[in-house]
């Protein structure tokens, strides 16, 4: 009989990549909490409906990508492929959005995108992200901007800053209905054709060589801001200057889903091949009342992690591991309070069976202990414990009150 296989484009993730995961969520989240955002849960499955108003019917992620399907009671269900259009159903549906002033959640879990898997791209993959709502001052959208660098930087991880503006309901159509026109006599692909019709900005973010030849002179959007929505990308600009953060304005960076007003962003790295965003972000200031809920401006960010853990190293780990093995029968229990013992201030393994002094040695090393602890006859009469570190090949005889 074959062996069952995980689904394609869906991967285990264990071992040291599981350590370095669990590593950056902590880190991640502890940075959140200390900008003022609170842990959030949604669903991971939610109506169909909720992401087609949301992330939009002409995004590729709602038009090919998600994983819908109709539930035992007939309701047409989908596991989400992101996780902004949740909150927002939770933030109008608790009427937090009548509650006023701001208010700020992180979370972290698993997105379902039916995308064609390949390096840094999954159909599973996970998302670190926060949502900030009731703050309409750009001084957010850069505070967010410095905490991503943040987080980035907690992971040693190097990266390039993308910044533009998708302006307002008052820039935006004028702009596209400018831009139409200038595209109905380029030579594009036939996505860029179909984007046209549905939502012409993303043919400015068309990967095709011969679509982005064409699309050299294209307006740009940053030309086409009105007063309002200019000022506020000059005053973020200014802001990141200020404090040191570094960025290049990408006038043809759209992003995939369709919510975003204003501000957009993505930190992209040129280290995990062409899908290049470990993380991407902006305003949607019209997505609450677009939800039904009152108008409330918000923005957000995720990283996905998948991506981001090809680029993290493991930080030397200083902790000290303590691996503690019995070589008699007659020791075996007393290895096992002694481990109890040391787990209340260490790291502690250990190995049940009773092993010769080279089986535990060879173990202790394979697992990356650093002390190791063992007792055999000898000790157990004399009521000692043999350690030895590891690193610097000290080694004693302790009384075992003394360990
Ligand atoms: P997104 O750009 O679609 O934005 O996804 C954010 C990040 O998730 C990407 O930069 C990438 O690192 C990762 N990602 C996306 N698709 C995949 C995939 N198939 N495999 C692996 N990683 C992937 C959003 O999802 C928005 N909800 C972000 C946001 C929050 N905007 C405002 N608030």
């Amino acid at each position: 009989m074959e062996n069952i296989q995980s689904l394609r484009g869906m991967k285990d993730i264990k071992e040291q990549e599981g350590e370095l995961f669990n590593y950056f969520i902590s880190n991640a989240s502890q940075i959140a909490s200390r900008y003022g955002f609170s842990y959030l849960e949604t669903p991971i499955l939610e109506e169909t409906a909720l992401f087609k108003r949301s992330v939009g019917e002409s995004s590729d992620i709602v038009g090919k990508e998600m994983y819908q399907f109709i539930d035992k009671g007939e309701n047409d269900v989908c596991l989400r492929p992101e996780g902004t259009a949740g909150v927002v159903r939770m933030f109008i549906q608790n009427k937090l959005d009548r509650a006023g002033g701001t208010r700020k959640y992180f979370y972290y879990g698993p997105m379902f995108r039916y995308e064609r898997p390949q390096k840094g791209r999954l159909r599973e993959f996970h998302q670190f992200g926060c949502e900030s709502f009731g703050e309409a001052s750009v001084y957010e959208d850069a505070n967010i901007i410095l905490m991503i660098s943040e987080i980035l930087k907690s992971v040693g991880i190097g990266y390039k800053l993308l910044i533009n503006s998708l302006g307002c309901k008052e820039c935006m159509p004028p702009y596209k209905a400018h831009l139409v026109t200038h595209l109905k006599d380029l030579h594009l692909c036939e996505d860029c054709d179909r984007r046209i019709v549905t939502n012409p900005i993303r043919v400015l973010d068309c990967k095709n060589e011969s679509c982005k030849v064409e699309l050299q002179n294209a307006p740009k959007i940053t030309h086409n801001l009105c007063g309002d929505c200019n000022t506020d990308f000059e005053e973020l600009k200014n802001i990141l200057d200020m404090n040191g953060v570094q960025y290049e304005v990408d006038t043809n960076l759209v992003r995939g889903l369709d919510y975003y007003t204003k501000t957009a962003f993505e930190f992209v790295s040129d280290e995990i091949g062409s899908q290049s965003a470990i993380a991407g972000g902006g305003r949607y200031d019209r997505l609450t009342e677009f939800l039904g809920g009152r108008a409330t401006p918000a923005v957000g960010f995720a990283i996905g992690i998948e991506r981001l853990l090809e680029l993290v190293k493991m930080p030397h780990n200083s902790e000290e591991i303590i691996y503690i093995g019995s070589m008699c029968e007659g020791a075996s229990k007393t290895v096992f309070s002694q481990v109890a013992k040391k787990r209340k201030t260490h790291k502690v393994l250990t190995d049940y069976k009773v092993r010769s002094f080279t089986k535990h040695n060879e173990n202790a090393k394979k697992q990356n202990a650093t002390v190791i602890a063992l007792i055999g006859d000898n000790e157990l009469t004399n009521g000692t414990i043999w350690v030895k570190n590891i690193q610097t090949n000290e080694e004693m005889n302790l009384p075992i009150g003394e360990f």
